[in-house]
């Protein structure tokens, strides 16, 4: 007999524990093998299912939503960002997208914060050297390897939401100052707290700053937000560490400006065509490259999970599920 219970198709294989429970309350199907869906695929999910349960990695742009069920009631985001989605065509349709803030918080801003020591100190560098071969290290000298410190230096952070003040908080204790610019500045005790700067000018802000770290979402207003005219402002001594979204930043422009020693280096852990990397940037010794993992940690991962079971079982028990993105949130 064919299942009453309502069709939730997962696009991308979660942890176990996450499926199981998925498994238990719905007719969850599952990606056990991981394989990213082909548009196709993605047009047939949301042709049968009643939740669709989407990562970063899914397009659910307007031409798939146009041709959307009307079974599909909820898009239950397994991440926090929801740029793949577009929100207006999802309200226009009736369809609710929720998606998991917070739980990723901390590990994000600790990437983030990895990142800072990283680049300057010349970490990645220092150790993938040592580990090319045993004769390339001669033993100590007093103008080796020598990076920069961070203690003391100006921190600018662009966004100032629950990640970039956890980036704020961890900053503060390696002794560093803290700047941010935001849509809307912060209350004034958190303010306080930080003992952080507000710039409402984003520019003011870049040209003064030794390190930049990009905390904002990607929407329509932070697309290119960092253009080349101002990659163009930063001084080239500073440093530019992005965990957020690629598209924030003009890739090209950042990797033509390094190479070209206009700016000192930069921590990315996220590109604008991902999964492609821009070459420039992947031979060059002062950008630090990660591939998307800034919140990859097993307990984050069960941890957003939980939120998509949550959001999807109070929307299929009639309440409003705690995590609905709002297309005004960004
Ligand atoms: C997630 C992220 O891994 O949640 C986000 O917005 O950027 C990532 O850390 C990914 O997006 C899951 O969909």
């Amino acid at each position: 007999m064919a299942s009453e219970r309502p069709l939730v198709i997962v696009t991308r294989k979660l942890p176990d524990v996450v499926e199981t429970r998925l498994r238990e309350l719905f007719d969850a199907r599952l990606n056990l093998d991981d394989k990213p869906f082909s548009r196709d695929e993605l047009i047939a999910a949301v042709k049968e299912a009643n939740v669709l349960v989407p990562t970063v990695t899914d397009r659910i742009d307007r031409s798939v939503l146009s041709q959307a069920g009307p079974e599909l009631k909820l898009i239950a985001q397994f991440g926090t960002g929801v740029d793949n989605i577009d929100l207006d065509t999802a309200r226009n349709r009736a369809v609710l997208v929720t998606n998991t803030p917070g739980v990723l918080t901390e590990d994000t801003a600790d990437m983030t914060m990895a990142l800072i020591l990283a680049v300057p100190r010349r970490l990645t560098e220092g150790a993938a050297l040592l580990k090319s071969g045993s004769d390339k290290w001669q033993g100590w000298s007093p103008t080796w390897m020598l990076g920069h410190r961070i203690y003391g230096k100006r921190l600018g952070i662009v966004g100032m939401g629950r990640i970039g003040q956890a980036v704020a908080r961890r900053a503060r204790a390696f002794g560093l100052q803290i700047h941010y610019h935001n849509r809307r500045r912060v209350q004034a005790e958190i303010e306080q707290t930080l003992e952080a700067t507000y710039w409402d000018s984003l520019d003011q802000m870049l040209a003064r700053m030794d390190i930049i770290s990009i905390n904002c979402p990607h929407t329509p207003a932070t697309y290119h937000l960092l253009s080349a005219r101002r990659l163009a402002l930063l001084k080239p001594s500073a440093y530019i560490v992005n965990t957020a979204r690629g598209e924030v930043i003009d890739e090209n422009a950042l990797a033509r400006m390094i190479e070209n020693n206009e700016l000192a280096g930069a921590g990315l852990d996220v590109f604008e065509h991902e999964p492609a990397v821009n070459p420039k940037l992947l031979r060059n010794d002062k950008v630090v490259v990660l591939p998307h993992m800034s919140s990859a940690t097993l307990e984050g991962r069960v941890d957003m999970g939980e939120k998509v079971i949550v959001n999807i079982k109070t929307f299929l028990d009639g309440h409003a599920p705690p995590d609905r993105v709002h297309p005004a949130m960004f």
